[in-house]
């Protein structure tokens, strides 16, 4: 096959070794949809003789650099995750002129800006649609459908081992550690699951999403992060209370300064919104446009199969692109918007508080809002303990410093209990 396109395939494990079957599988269809045969011509693995049933081992090697840099590979497809070695292959294969086809979010988060300026000025070019909620395709409908018009927030649940673990405690009243024990077991979350439960698997995709609906570089530490681990029975109960239902949102949008806030959070969703009706293991991304108005994307957000549909979409994609001596749109931010400060990003607020049952109580805790200037949207009572009660409020918009002063403020009074617990909300 003088003539083909010669692919690389950087990794071999849950996700490459579903390209390689994938895309062994189909390259006589890709042939037909690039108009030139494709051909995987090396897969590089770190042991090279582990048994992969239908890999060829003859397309093995355990040199990557020397692959990605042979000089005669069209397109290069890592898949093997995290920094490094990644970046250094990833930059190698653009110097010797190859498309770059990756899944990598850790990397693109935090070295997208440097990789896409590498690939500009070698003239080849980088696709990740992998890299972000699976087979899900998010990235190109910000990189290119949505050009036209005006994002003005993306809200996504883009973890699907949280989503999974925070709808069983849900449905069965259960803690956080027997779910994610359980879950552990059925093997749907990691023996070390840091990345997923702390937020960081969710804030790399953040990052990546924001630097795209807002053109501007948003880079992993601008991402404000909070997990799942502190997330108890009660609280869930408390979110039903509110007609709503405990996600880890991951929330990117822009201040009327035109600054731009990033973060994850558990957050407490209306029912009614369309992201509480996204179950188990699935990802969902929600995009609100001036023009386009309200528009969702689902669909599974991890696993072999639907991720290496995405990056054989890119695959082929960055094929056809070859054969016809083009590129896709360029990646390099064009604004240099500011991340808005975390005190002042804003968001409405649930706060559950045990206090006193007295006469004023509730007249103090008003008084402790309106001095900072949030305002209550929602006060519900409940009877606790002899003496006590529960309460649980719902705010307006308010700044996350305001909340913080708020809930100093809180403290101090004696008929307040320790351990007020906050969570954010979102929808109607
Ligand atoms: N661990 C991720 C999840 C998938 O649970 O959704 C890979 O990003």
């Amino acid at each position: 096959m003088s003539d083909a396109l010669k692919v690389a395939l950087l990794g071999a494990g849950t996700v490459g070794s579903q390209v390689a079957r994938v895309f062994l599988e189909q390259s006589e269809e890709f042939s037909s949809r690039v108009g030139r045969p494709l051909e995987l011509v090396g897969i590089a693995v770190k042991n090279i003789n582990k048994p992969r049933p239908g890999i060829d081992r003859a397309l093995l090697t355990d040199d990557a650099l020397g692959l990605v840099s042979r000089g005669d590979i069209d397109i290069v497809v890592e898949v093997i995750g995290g920094v490094d070695p990644a970046k250094d292959l990833i930059l190698a294969a653009v110097t010797h002129g190859a498309s770059v086809v990756t899944a990598n979010k850790a990397l693109l988060s935090e070295f997208g800006p440097e990789i896409y300026k590498a690939a500009e000025h070698h003239g080849v070019d980088i696709y990740y649609e992998a890299a972000v909620a699976g087979a899900i395709p998010i990235i190109r409908p910000l990189r290119e459908s949505l050009v036209g018009d005006e994002i003005t927030a993306v809200t996504g649940i883009v973890n699907g081992t949280t989503n999974f673990i925070l709808e069983q405690m849900t449905n069965l009243g259960s803690s956080y550690e027997e779910v994610l024990k359980e879950a552990q077991e059925l093997g749907y979350a990691e023996p070390d699951p840091t990345a997923d439960v702390e937020g960081f698997d969710a804030a790399a995709k953040a990052a990546i999403l924001a630097s795209l609906a807002f053109h501007t570089k948003v880079r992993l530490s601008d991402v404000s992060r909070e997990g799942i681990t502190a997330i108890t029975a009660a609280d869930i109960a408390a979110a039903a209370e509110v007609n709503g239902v405990i996600k880890l949102l991951a929330r990117c949008d822009v201040a009327d300064d035109g600054s731009i806030s990033v973060g994850v959070h558990p957050t407490i969703i209306s029912r009614k919104h369309p992201l509480a009706g996204i179950h188990g293991a699935y990802n969902a991304i929600f995009v609100e446009s001036r023009y386009a108005g309200r528009l969702m994307f689902m669909g599974p957000g991890a696993g072999g199969t639907p991720t290496a549909s995405a990056v054989l979409g890119d695959v082929v994609q960055a094929a056809r692109n070859r054969v016809r001596g083009t590129f896709a749109p360029g990646l390099l931010a064009y604004l240099d918007r500011k991340i808005t400060p975390a005190a002042d990003a804003k968001a409405r607020y649930f706060l559950s508080l045990q206090v006193v049952d007295q006469p004023g109580v509730l007249a103090g805790i008003a008084a402790t809002f309106a001095k900072h200037g949030v305002s209550l949207q929602s006060v519900r009572q409940n009877e606790s303990e002899a003496n006590h009660a529960g309460l649980n409020l719902v705010t307006h918009v308010a700044k996350a410093g305001d909340i913080s002063a708020t809930i100093t403020d809180l403290e101090q009074l004696d008929f307040v209990k320790p351990g007020i617990k906050t969570l954010r909300v979102e929808g109607a």
